[in-house]
C-alpha cells in the first residue's frame, strides 16, 4: 500500500484529493502548511508527495528544497493555481517531479502519481541492486598477518594517499585494492580497474587517457579513458610493473598535475582520482634494469602494502577451508561437505605456490572428487604435494 503526503492550505483542495486517492486506494496524510508538511515528512518515508506552492509559513518552493536536502529520493508533485504556474515550472527545475494545475484533472492526477510512484520503485531497486553488487568478498582469516592488513586497510582507506601493494600471486592483493576502495570516502564513486599486463603497449595510453575520433587509424570514434571514467573515485593499476615507459610517463604526469590528455586531443582535463597500485614483480629490481622509473615508484608508493603469501600465515587456512567448503558446495547445490582435522593439518604442510586462489581450486577439487566427508586419505590422493 503506497502511502502520500497532501500539503495544502485549502482545506477542501485537501478534502477532494484525499478522497479521491483514498478510494484509489492509497493512504493519505494531510498538512495544512509548508510547515507541518515538512515535520511529516521527516517523520516516514512516503511513497509520494503532492503539495501546494502559494502556503503560509514555509511556502512549497521552500518545502521543496528542505524535503530533497533530507531525502530527495521521494517524488515531490507541486499544485499549481492560475497565478503560478511559472513558479511550478521553476520547481520542476529545482528537482520536483512534475506539476498538476488546480483543480486537478481526476485522470491526469492519477497518472502523474502512478509515474511518479514507479520511477521511485525503480530508482530505489537500482540502488538496493547496486548496493548488492558492489559488496566485496570478505578477508577470511585470523592470523596477525591478515590482521595486521586489515587494521592498515582501516587506516588509510579514509585517505586519500596512493598506495602500492606488493605480494605473490593469489595472495589477495586485488581484494586489498577492492577494500581500500570500499571504505574510503569515495566508495560512492566509480571503482576502475585497469590490468596493465593485458593491454598491449601501443594501446595502453588510449586505455588509460581515451582518444579523440580519428586520432589513430583504429580510433573510429571518441573514447573516454580509464582515468576519467575514475573520476570522483579510485584507479586501480593491476600489475603496474608490466607498463610500458611511456605510458609510465604519461601516468607520472597525470599524477603529478592531476590533469591528462587524450590521445589526439589539445586540451588537458582535470582528473580527481586516487591510484592504486599493485604488483607481483620486486619493482626495485625492475627500477635497476631501467624498466620502471624511479619517480613514479615514490609518487605510487606513498603507503607500502605488502600482503604475506599463505605459507607464512598457515594459521589462516582452516578459516579458508572452511569458507570455500560453504562457497563451493552451495554454488554445486549441495549440503556443505565436511572435513577431517588431519585433513586440514595436511593442507597446512603443503607449499602454496599459487596461495589463496590455489587452495580454493583445491578445495574445490576436493568438493568433487570426495564424499560427504573430506578424509585425509582424499587429501592424499588429489592433492599433489610439490
Ligand atoms: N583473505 C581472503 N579471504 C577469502 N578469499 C580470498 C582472500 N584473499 C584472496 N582471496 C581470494 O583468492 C583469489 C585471489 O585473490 P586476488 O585476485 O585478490 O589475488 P592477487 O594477489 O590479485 O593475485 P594475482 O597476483 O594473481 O593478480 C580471489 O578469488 C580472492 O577472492
Ligand atoms: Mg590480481
Amino acid at each position: 500500500m503506497s502511502t502520500i503526503l497532501i500539503i495544502d492550505d485549502e482545506k477542501a483542495i485537501r478534502k477532494t484529493l484525499s478522497e479521491i486517492l483514498t478510494f484509489e486506494g492509497y493512504t493519505i496524510n494531510e498538512a495544512a502548511d509548508g510547515e507541518e508538511g515538512l515535520k511529516l515528512f521527516k517523520e516516514k518515508t512516503y511513497d509520494v508527495v503532492l503539495c501546494d506552492i502559494k502556503m503560509p509559513k514555509i511556502d512549497g518552493l521552500e518545502f521543496l528544497l528542505k524535503a530533497t536536502e533530507h531525502n530527495a529520493d521521494v517524488p515531490v508533485i507541486m499544485i499549481s493555481g492560475h497565478g503560478n504556474i511559472e513558479t511550478a515550472v521553476e520547481a520542476v527545475k529545482k528537482g520536483a517531479y512534475d506539476f498538476i494545475q488546480k483543480p486537478p484533472d481526476l485522470n491526469r492526477l492519477l497518472i502523474t502519481i502512478r509515474n511518479a510512484k514507479d520511477k521511485n520503485n525503480l530508482v530505489s531497486e537500482t540502488k538496493s541492486l547496486k548496493r548488492r553488487v558492489a559488496r566485496v568478498q570478505e578477508m577470511i582469516g585470523d592470523s596477525p598477518q591478515l590482521r595486521k592488513i586489515k587494521e592498515t586497510i582501516e587506516k588509510v582507506a579514509p585517505t586519500d594517499a596512493r598506495i602500492m601493494i606488493t605480494g605473490d600471486n593469489g595472495v589477495g592483493k586485488e581484494l586489498v585494492a577492492r577494500w581500500v576502495h570500499e571504505k574510503s570516502n569515495r566508495s560512492e564513486g566509480p571503482l576502475v580497474e585497469v590490468n596493465c599486463a593485458a593491454i598491449p603497449s601501443e594501446l595502453i595510453e588510449s586505455e588509460l587517457f581515451g582518444h579523440e575520433k580519428g586520432s589513430f587509424t583504429s580510433a573510429i570514434k571518441q573514447r573516454i579513458g580509464k582515468f576519467e571514467q575514475a573520476h570522483g573515485g579510485t584507479l586501480f593499476l593491476d600489475e603496474i610493473g608490466d607498463m610500458s615507459l611511456s605510458a609510465q610517463a604519461k601516468v607520472l604526469r597525470a599524477l603529478q598535475e592531476g590533469k591528462i590528455t587524450r590521445v589526439g586531443a589539445d586540451k588537458d582535463i582535470n582528473v580527481d582520482v586516487r591510484v592504486i597500485a599493485a604488483t607481483n614483480k620486486d619493482l626495485m629490481q625492475e627500477v635497476e634494469q631501467k624498466k620502471f622509473r624511479l619517480d613514479l615508484y615514490h609518487r605510487l608508493s606513498v603507503i607500502l602494502m605488502h600482503v604475506p603469501s599463505l605459507n607464512e600465515r598457515i594459521n589462516d587456512i582452516p578459516l579458508l577451508v572452511d569458507q570455500f567448503l560453504k562457497d563451493i558446495c552451495s554454488d554445486y547445490g549441495i549440503p556443505k561437505k565436511t572435513i577431517s582435522d588431519q585433513s586440514i593439518q595436511q593442507l597446512q604442510n603443503y607449499n602454496w605456490t599459487g596461495n589463496i586462489r590455489e587452495l580454493r581450486n583445491v578445495v574445490e577439487r576436493l568438493v568433487i572428487l570426495s564424499g560427504k566427508s573430506i578424509t585425509k586419505d582424499d587429501v592424499a590422493s588429489y592433492v599433489i604435494p610439490k
